[in-house]
């Protein structure tokens, strides 16, 4: 790929162009790299987020740093300390939102340190950014992962006292009880048993939990209405991230959530043209899947080589972009 940068005359003349037509609009802050849709930022989001203007994100959708007792390789916060430091965030992503917008967050869970019983900063954080932030919780969602690994290893493995933890949980928050939604445009394939059912016809009756099933139960919506257990494992290896990744001999990101994760919050919560932000974008799946859905979209990351490798995402995509609207910029800023 060719890396223009801006004392390219060339490039200069093109950023001048896509300047105009910024995401963050009105800010002399540079973006590492940006596509047609989006733009990704190098730094900590709490000195990016400030440019971002009040009431213009309509989808904050993230995986921040899980307070763990393990460390990753990026760093994670003590138990202690992580739920002041996340409101931090969090208090800035409420200013940023616009009122019908979501804040969806993914949050791996964690055992005490050298105990075999669990943390619960998950539901600490919650009951804050509620009733604290006055958040609204829209709907709590698990994200079960069937391949995730059984550990700790000495409760799991050794010990065999506890099972294989494979769910994150997921809060769907929001700033007004009725935010932005239509789960029309996520239905899922209707099952064999619903198809034929839909065929014959159903006798309306109420069934043994009292629920009265009409016959509008016959209708056919096109597909059935997912539930808010979402099972996706994380098999991209395929994807030409993790594929150039390899051929680049870049180690890809260690945590990253699977596409089909931001694509299912992207096409629930917003329409073509919103505005989703990914503050803590690690190897930037949602400004991927936002750029392949005509979302605009903002990433922010504090390692430079996980935004640098990001880039790869959007390189020689010939279905998806038109790798000359990449343009980078690099930590020139
Ligand atoms: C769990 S990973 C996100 C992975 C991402 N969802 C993906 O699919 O690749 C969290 C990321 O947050 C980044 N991070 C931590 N603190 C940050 C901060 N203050 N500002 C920006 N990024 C931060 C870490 O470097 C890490 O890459």
């Amino acid at each position: 790929m060719r890396i223009k940068n801006r004392k390219n005359t060339s490039l200069s003349k093109s950023s001048r162009i896509r300047n105009n037509n910024k995401v963050i609009k009105n800010s002399k802050l540079k973006p590492y790299y940006k596509t047609k849709y989006g733009e990704a930022y190098f730094g900590d989001t709490l000195d990016i987020v400030k440019n971002i203007p009040n009431d213009s994100v309509n989808l904050v959708l993230t995986s921040p740093p899980f307070a763990l007792t393990s460390k990753k390789e990026y760093g994670n916060r003590n138990e202690e300390d992580y739920i002041e430091w996340f409101l931090l965030f969090s208090k800035e992503f409420k200013r940023v939102l616009t009122p019908d917008g979501s804040f969806v967050v993914d949050l791996g869970g964690a055992y005490l340190p050298g105990h075999p019983v669990r943390s619960i900063y998950q539901y600490e954080l919650l009951c804050r950014l509620v009733k604290e932030q006055e958040y609204f919780l829209a709907q709590e969602f698990f994200h079960y992962n069937p391949a995730r690994l059984p550990a700790p290893a000495e409760w799991v493995n050794v010990r065999r006292i506890r099972v294989k933890d494979s769910v994150n949980l997921v809060w769907w928050l929001s700033k007004t009880e009725y935010p932005k939604a239509d789960n029309k445009k996520i239905l899922r394939p209707y099952t064999n048993a619903m198809k034929s059912l839909l065929k014959k016809g159903y006798v309306a009756k109420k069934r043994p939990s009292g629920h009265d099933i009409t016959h509008k139960f016959n209708k056919d919506h096109g597909g059935a209405i997912p539930p808010n257990v979402l099972e996706l494992g994380n098999n991209d290896s395929n994807s030409s991230y993790m594929v150039k990744s390899k051929e680049n001999g870049s180690k890809p990101h260690p945590a990253r959530f699977p596409s089909r994760f931001a694509e299912f919050f992207i096409k629930f919560l917003t329409d073509e043209g919103d505005v989703v932000f990914d503050p803590f974008a690690g190897s930037n799946t949602t400004g991927y899947v936002a750029e392949s859905l005509h979302r605009k979209w903002i990433a922010c990351e504090l390692i430079e080589t996980y935004v640098k490798n990001s880039m790869l995402r959007f390189e020689k995509e010939p279905d998806l972009f038109n790798t000359s609207d990449l343009v980078i910029y690099g930590n020139n800023i």
